[in-house]
């Protein structure tokens, strides 16, 4: 472990207002951000809506509902769970139309596309994103929660084609709200630096021709301030993996996509009440509550579509989600690690609280 600017994070702790998720991070700033980000994006570049025709013509969201069965399939499979012939979706994002509904009549539509995220090049990336992440699909390093399986899929809002071989990064809290990789005060122990060389749910996986990719992971916890969720950020074209399975813009990142991914509340109501999820000390917010999920929600739909992989509404054998995320792959801007991930470990970024800085010396 290399611990460079042990003071910094800390020492940003005094300018926290009681709005922030994250010490020295102000919630209201950043959800004023998305509101002007939203504001001055035209429509057509904002919703995937205008897609759906040509996506369907296409035939490719048949092709995305065949895949999002046989993978939940798969998964009933993995836990012998294959007698289970139903999945029940229960769905209480505002945005989409079948609401608490146990769909299980027509099973393929059961898979079809809702969730059609449009994702803000300048939306800011938070105060806990670390570079240098490991690119796999199983993030969850025995992390103890309800196991989530997330479907991903870009899609270029000018084209409204599949974005093929791009670098899709997730990161979250774990069941009690802690972030791995980052010591700071409201972030588990900050006494405790080992967290600084965690890597526990976060990484990256290559887009498929799709624009598809699946990360194993568990459903977030939640922490103060904010409502639960998962960040995502989508590396440039152009960005190349090195041999130790990173990318090679460690020091130098920069985004198509940065934004957020929601569930509906009474999703997180359910995994909340479980034993590893009920531990978390820290108060609940609510989707309602959130600010960035308002400015985001108000116009676009950020949350994930998912079924139960167990029995009826039962959460404990897990889910599986999904969601379609709308970018503009031309984009790219610069983004702002709070930790680097090395050879070493984690080193914190020294420029964090200013602009992106040159490599920290090692
Ligand atoms: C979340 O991470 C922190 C830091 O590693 C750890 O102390 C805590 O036990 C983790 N929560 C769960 C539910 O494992
Ligand atoms: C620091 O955190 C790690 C990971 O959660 C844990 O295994 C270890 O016991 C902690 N050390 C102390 C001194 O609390
Ligand atoms: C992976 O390789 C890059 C390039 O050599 C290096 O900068 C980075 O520290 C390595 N990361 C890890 C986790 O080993």
């Amino acid at each position: 472990m290399v611990r460079i600017a042990s003071t910094l994070v800390a020492g940003l702790v005094g300018l926290a207002s009681v709005v922030s998720a994250h010490p020295g991070h102000d919630i209201r700033a950043e959800a004023e951000e998305r509101a002007a980000f939203i504001k001055r994006t035209p429509l057509s570049s904002r919703s995937l809506a205008h897609c759906a025709p040509q996506m369907k013509a296409r035939g490719l969201e048949r092709a995305n509902m065949a895949r999002r069965r046989h993978a939940a399939n798969s998964l009933r499979r993995k836990r012998d769970l294959a007698h289970l012939t139903n999945f029940q979706k229960r769905d209480h994002s505002p945005h989409h139309s079948d609401l608490d509904v146990d769909q299980t009549a027509d099973p393929s539509e059961l898979f079809e596309s809702g969730g059609t995220c449009i994702l803000g090049p300048d939306v800011t990336e938070g105060p806990y994103y670390v570079s240098g992440e490991l690119i796999r699909t199983d993030v969850s390093e025995e992390q103890a929660g309800v196991p989530l399986f997330l479907d991903i899929q870009l899609v270029d809002t000018k084209t409204c084609e599949p974005v093929p071989e791009a670098y899709i990064e997730i990161w979250h809290c774990n069941a009690t709200g802690v972030y791995s990789g980052v010591v700071a005060r409201g972030n588990g122990d900050p006494d405790n630096e080992s967290n600084l060389d965690a890597t526990f749910l976060r990484g990256i996986q290559q887009t498929s021709a799709e624009g598809v990719v699946q990360f194993e992971t568990i459903f977030p916890g939640h922490y103060i301030g904010r409502t639960t969720h998962v960040h995502v950020l989508s590396h440039p074209g152009g960005t190349k993996a090195n041999e130790n399975d990173t990318l090679s813009d460690i020091y130098t990142t920069t985004a198509s996509y940065v934004g957020q991914i929601f569930f509906d509340q009474e999703l997180i109501n359910a995994v909340e009440k479980t034993e590893t999820y009920a531990a978390n000390t820290q108060p609940l917010t609510t989707n309602d509550e959130d600010g960035i999920l308002a400015e985001e929600a108000a116009e676009i739909d950020p949350f994930a579509q998912y079924v139960t992989l167990g029995e009826g509404d039962d959460v404990s054998a897990g889910l599986f989600g999904w969601i379609s995320l709308g970018i503009d792959p031309t984009q790219s801007n610069d983004v702002k690690a709070a930790v680097f991930y090395t050879e070493d470990g984690g080193v914190e970024n020294p420029d964090a609280g200013g602009p992106p800085g040159p490599p920290p010396p090692l």
